[in-house]
């Protein structure tokens, strides 16, 4: 695939190939995100970073991953605070941001939003999260840690077994990752939800016609063999009412002693973050943070290299990065950290 100049929108935009490109050029990014040296490849450039809908880890890594390859980061947060508060369509808010910006990140509560954006966009615009729909740059951040955890135990991607638990039906996490998935071999997905939240059919179909082996239930036993458990949070903000999203929080939690009765000793632990950590949901517990299987932290640090590679992919200056290499001046720990 070439890259240059493309939006991302969704992951079916990926085959295996470009999946690959994309992970080769994040591994490089690991010494910049290390503080061992800098870039200034994208000196001058500048990230519109329009986040109208709630965002932590991504926002900021979107920002961190710009800022790690010498470019500036313009950022606009929150609908109220848009001119999109006053009426104006997404065609014409991307018109007009386009031309301060080399590239964008763009999250928007509605599904295919960031499409419709990118029709009125005259630079690459990447999706962030749109409504339910999808997530791509989460589902590669994924992707990119599950293919280094399962190395780590000697285990490839085909073949695996990954069980996927809590909000199927609006978490759009899993809905871009599972199409990712779907490239791969011969997986096992258990999909463990109410089935008032199960895993959309536009998603299953995809999983059925590439061969893949779908347990859909509600009951968290039976899967002792998982390579991995990705737990995932009510998204109590596609429910029409929070009361709507009450009655499934903290029916299926993740603990310590949960975990050893139910999976195997090497079963890797994601999640895509925030975690609900109020007691009424508590989905993933305080319990396992010391745990080594616990790849959640590990998860969000990949978000910057896996970011830091699409950049410099749709920029046109990936084979360059090295080329404006420079020294960090500043004493820093995570050079021998991670
Ligand atoms: C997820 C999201 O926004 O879809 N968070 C993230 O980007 N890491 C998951 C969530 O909010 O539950």
């Amino acid at each position: 695939m070439n890259f240059t100049g493309s939006n991302i929108l969704s992951v079916e935009q990926f085959d295996l190939d470009s999946i690959q490109q994309i992970f080769a050029t994040a591994d490089r990014m690991q010494p910049y995100a290390r503080r061992q040296k800098r870039t200034k490849v994208l000196d001058g450039a500048i990230l519109g970073n329009l986040f109208f809908e709630a965002s932590t880890r991504t926002r900021v890594s979107f920002g961190t991953a710009f800022n790690l390859l010498g470019g500036e980061v313009r950022e606009t947060t929150g609908m109220e605070s848009s001119a999109l508060a006053k009426g104006e369509s997404l065609y014409d808010t991307a018109r007009v941001l386009s031309s301060y910006s080399d590239v964008i990140a763009m999250r928007h509560p509605k599904s295919g939003s960031v499409a419709e954006f990118a029709q009125g966009s005259r630079v690459p615009v990447i999706n962030g999260g749109d409504g339910a729909n999808e997530h791509p740059t989460q589902a590669l951040l994924d992707l990119y840690t599950i293919k280094k955890e399962l190395a780590y135990h000697g285990h490839l991607i085909d073949g695996m077994h990954i069980c996927m638990m809590g909000d199927l039906k609006y978490g759009r996490t899993v809905h871009s990752l599972s199409r990712l998935l779907a490239l791969y071999k011969n997986i096992r997905f258990t999909l463990i939800s109410p089935q008032e939240l199960a895993m959309p059919d536009s998603v299953l179909a995809v999983l059925d016609q590439a061969g893949h082996r779908v347990t859909i239930t509600d009951q968290v036993s039976g899967s002792s063999d998982a390579d991995i458990v990705y737990q995932t949070r009510i998204q109590q903000e596609r429910f029409t009412t929070p009361q709507e999203a009450d009655q499934y929080r903290g029916k299926f939690r993740l603990n310590s002693e949960i975990y050893t009765k139910h999976y195997k000793p090497n079963t890797v632990i994601m999640h895509p973050l925030p975690r609900d950590s109020r007691a009424e949901a508590n989905e993933l517990d305080n319990d396992l943070n010391q745990h080594p299987n616990l790849a959640i932290f590990r998860q969000a640090d990949n978000g910057v290299l896996i970011r830091m590679a699409l950049f410099a992919l749709t920029l046109g200056v990936a084979e360059q990065v090295e080329k404006y290499d420079c020294e960090v001046n500043w004493y820093s720990d995570k050079r021998n950290s991670y």
